[in-house]
């Protein structure tokens, strides 16, 4: 028997059912997300970057717990620049993600971006630093430290440090990147600890954008146009371990000549505290990625979550240092 190829009409039926299908089984009309036929979650990630050993640990722990939690996970690394992280989010709806997550570069400037990730229906999770949006609806909850509490246990511990002081303390701060939340709320911290002692004066403040070469170059500054210099307030370990260069080429010694106060410590900013360069860290844990994979299932799930994860710290001086160095992680 004689086969008579389909119609044209016949052939656009199918092509039109065999579409449908395939959207249906791509989307998921609660979250707005792609989900796949397995179930398995797809994670649009954007990072700040790769500017600091604790981003470092942070990106490896993320990737980690996605790979260990069966997240399809979609990383961006925005290079330190807010527009490269609106581009990454608007390609993350676009793609239909079930759901985003990322770090803020800086805390303002996102209430656009966010909205367009709300009208999709795909949940948002911030992580490790904040926004300043006014509209709390626009994201599910944040995972990360207190920046002002770790600012405040710097300068606590240094009011302590100093409380013999007759005469002026002469400090320098080496600020994260500008208008970042860990700038902003590390610096406020330590300033309102600090004020406890009036003796106790920042004499210069300038961001090192939490790099190993802004802490050198800024601190070279700060060493030339300040003849005394008795502490230095980085708000990162790495600009510390940047500055110890120039600290070290100025013919001081660092530790002793100038006391170092750092945040984050990670491994070579505690064995700089534990050979006695650095006096004391405030710690900020980057290894965020399991309770962030935790999070995105939930959201995921439609579960409710709290509007607010605070990461559990400590700070360590040079002697808890040594004793905490052979089993750190990162
Ligand atoms: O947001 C956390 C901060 O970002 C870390 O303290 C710093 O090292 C990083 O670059």
């Amino acid at each position: 028997m004689r086969t008579h190829p389909p119609s044209r009409k016949v052939i656009a039926v199918l092509a039109a059912a065999l579409l449908a299908t395939g959207v249906a089984a791509c989307g998921n009309s609660d979250t707005g997300g792609s989900g796949g036929d397995d179930g398995t979650i797809t994670l649009g990630f954007s990072q700040v970057g790769a500017e600091s050993g604790w981003r470092t640990a942070n990106t490896t722990s993320i990737k980690e717990a996605a790979t260990e939690a069966g997240i399809d996970l979609k990383f961006d690394d925005a290079q330190q620049k807010q527009e490269n992280q609106i581009k990454a989010i608007r390609n993350f709806v676009q793609q239909k993600v079930d759901v985003i997550a990322f770090s803020p570069v800086v805390e303002s400037g996102w209430d656009t971006v966010l909205k367009e990730a709300r009208d999709a229906k795909i949940p948002v999770i911030l992580t490790d630093r904040s926004v300043d949006s006014a509209d709390k609806s626009l994201y599910k909850t944040f995972l990360g430290s207190d920046f002002v509490k770790e600012g405040r246990l710097a300068g606590e511990w240094l009011v302590e440090q100093k409380k013999a002081a007759t005469g002026p303390v002469t400090i320098v701060e080496l600020q994260g990147t500008t208008g970042s939340a860990p700038a902003n709320d590390r610096k406020k911290g330590f300033a309102e600890a600090i004020a406890a002692n009036p003796n106790l004066k920042i004499v210069a403040s300038q961001s090192g954008d939490f790099t190993r070469a802004g802490g050198k170059q800024v601190m070279e500054q700060f060493l030339k146009a300040n003849p005394k210099i008795d502490v230095l307030f980085a708000h990162n370990d790495d600009m510390g371990l940047g500055a110890l260069e120039a600290i070290t080429a100025a013919g001081k010694v660092p530790g002793k000549d100038i006391t170092i106060i750092t945040v984050d410590a990670v491994k070579d900013g505690m064995q700089a505290l534990a050979d006695g360069k650095f006096n004391f860290i405030a710690e900020c844990s980057p290894l965020l990625g399991p309770q962030l994979m935790d999070l995105v299932e939930k959201v995921h799930n439609g579960e409710e979550v709290p509007a607010r994860i605070e990461t559990q710290e400590t700070t360590f001086t040079q002697e808890q240092a040594k004793e905490a160095l052979p089993n750190r992680k990162y």
